[in-house]
């Protein structure tokens, strides 16, 4: 190429991005869409002020709350969408200055829906794509525009955004409208779990609906439940003359024993007692977003983290992003909780000897460890009449309290369950199983081809754990 040409191609460079910048010049006709926002505000495009806050992708239904309560208060709010491609790469200022006729083509549209839970068996819509012409608290015009994660491209979360004339106008009903996210808060007071999505390594929040266990459903040694009952519902009903005396609120409690002995069930029952109260639960991987649940924990308390069977992510760093052991990661967001937070943690496990070192190493976190043992001959046999066996005659139930010595709880119920499976055999079945169904079932459970699920059930064995099992910790807590 030689000067000349050279010389040409950079006058026509010239010449092209001077045309370009006509096309998108003030004096060009706007679209429907710009122009509606313009009027609304009164404030030409490239004087306006956006300010955005963006919100984990969980808290969609939260903030699509504070929003409507925002509006409520402000007249029938009418939701409008942008048509066009490629809007949800853009920001709305982008789109309203990319809108001018003949540079880009999004114009008014309809507003994209989404359906999302505010509850275990509750829905609402939210907006993923929409605007709506509203006013500040200083009653100064604004536009707020609302992105769900479905809208976003390649970003997590969802957001809103306030544009108007003036930035203290648009953050004051930034502000505000936070403050109304918060107080409508979608999670206050619902058991959520904390589970971490294949696809992109977010973090999605389930419902869970809350059980409801009798303390006669649950079957411990004399006083047990009593004790972790009056730990962590006890001191929260007590919170504010604590607060008042300088005591501290924050609890950690660890229930450890053999597998199937009622440790998730007494987590269940315990969420069942307390009604109103926020409980996060997490297990496994998920554990890696407990700051995220250490924080929505301070922020709805009170509030109980439950973390199941630690012991599996004691010595995990794969998912830490320190590199150090998830329990770490752990123990550090239960540091980060003030004291005076009513939050209690609530830890499961079965190896409490892989523990005992982490915790002593760090004192404070845990400052009531409670044994969950397998049942005594007392406990046996209240177990037998729980599931179903109560209407035996007394020396037949000894007989099995007798030949039951070492299972476990949930032994019993699946004890229970086959003799019924066995009465059933019979026509016409009986209403309840009789001796003859348990001796058999109970047979089945104690030898031969059923060792190994005898020994998953709960029966003592020299290995302390033969079957590691990751769990995503909801499904000992959704079962029954
Ligand atoms: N103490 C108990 N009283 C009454 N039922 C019980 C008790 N323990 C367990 N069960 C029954 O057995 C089922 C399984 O028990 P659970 O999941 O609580 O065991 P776990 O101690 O958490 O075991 P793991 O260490 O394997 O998590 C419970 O859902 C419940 O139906
Ligand atoms: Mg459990």
């Amino acid at each position: 190429m030689d000067l000349q040409d050279a010389q040409a191609l950079a006058r026509a460079i010239q010449k092209l991005f001077n045309d370009a910048h006509k096309v998108i010049d003030d004096s060009q006709p706007v679209s429907e869409l710009a122009a509606r926002v313009t009027e609304h505000l009164s404030c030409a495009l490239r004087d306006l002020v956006c300010v955005t806050q963006s919100f984990q992708n969980w808290e969609h239904a939260s903030l699509q709350r504070g929003v409507d309560a925002y509006l409520e208060t402000r007249g029938e709010p009418a939701w409008y969408g942008v048509s066009g491609q490629g809007r949800s790469h853009s920001d709305t200022i982008d789109i309203l200055t990319m809108s001018r006729r003949g540079f880009e083509h999004f114009e008014i549209g309809a507003v994209d829906y989404a359906t999302t839970a505010t509850g275990p068996d509750q829905t609402i819509d939210v907006v993923t794509f929409g605007l709506v012409e509203t006013f500040a608290p200083d009653g100064a015009p604004i536009l707020i525009g609302m992105r769900g994660p479905a809208e976003m491209f390649r970003r997590e979360g969802c957001r809103v955004e306030v544009i108007a004339a003036s930035r203290a106008s648009a953050t004051a009903a930034r502000e505000e409208i936070e403050r109304l996210m918060r107080r409508h808060d979608v999670m206050r007071g619902q058991i959520l779990t904390f589970g971490v999505s294949e696809h992109r390594g977010n973090s999605l929040v389930t419902f869970l609906p809350r059980p409801a266990l009798g303390p006669d459903e649950v079957i411990l040694p004399e006083g047990v439940l009593e004790t972790v009952e009056r730990h962590v519902a006890g001191i929260g009903r007590h919170a504010r003359a604590l607060l008042a005396r300088g005591r501290h609120l924050k609890r950690g409690l660890l229930l450890h024993g053999p597998p199937g002995t009622g440790k998730t069930h007494t987590v269940r029952y315990l969420m069942g007692r307390m009604p109103g109260v926020t409980v996060v639960v997490m297990a496994g991987t998920a554990l890696r977003a407990v700051s995220d649940a250490a924080a929505l924990a301070r922020r709805l308390q009170p509030a109980i983290v439950v973390v199941e069977d630690v012991d599996l992510i004691a010595h995990e760093r794969r998912f830490s992003e320190e590199g150090s052991p998830l329990l770490f990661t752990l123990f550090d967001a239960m540091d980060g909780i003030g004291a005076d937070a009513d939050v209690t943690f609530v830890l499961t496990t079965n190896r409490a000897d892989l523990l005992e070192e982490a915790l002593a190493g760090r004192p404070g976190r845990v400052d009531l460890a409670v044994e969950v043992p397998r049942p005594d001959p007392v406990r046996r046999a209240a177990l037998l009449r729980l599931y179903g066996a109560g209407h035996l005659a007394e020396p037949d139930l000894e007989r099995l309290v007798t030949r039951t010595e070492g299972m476990t709880a949930s032994f019993f119920k699946e004890l229970l369950r086959r003799a019924v499976l066995e009465s059933l055999r019979e026509d016409p079945a009986p209403d309840r199983p009789g001796m003859a169904h348990l001796t058999v079932a109970l047979e089945e459970m104690l030898h031969g081809h059923e060792a190994l699920t005898r020994s998953l059930l709960g029966a003592p064995r020299p290995a302390p754990r033969p079957v590691p099992r990751v769990t995503d910790g909801t499904e000992g807590l959704l079962s029954e």
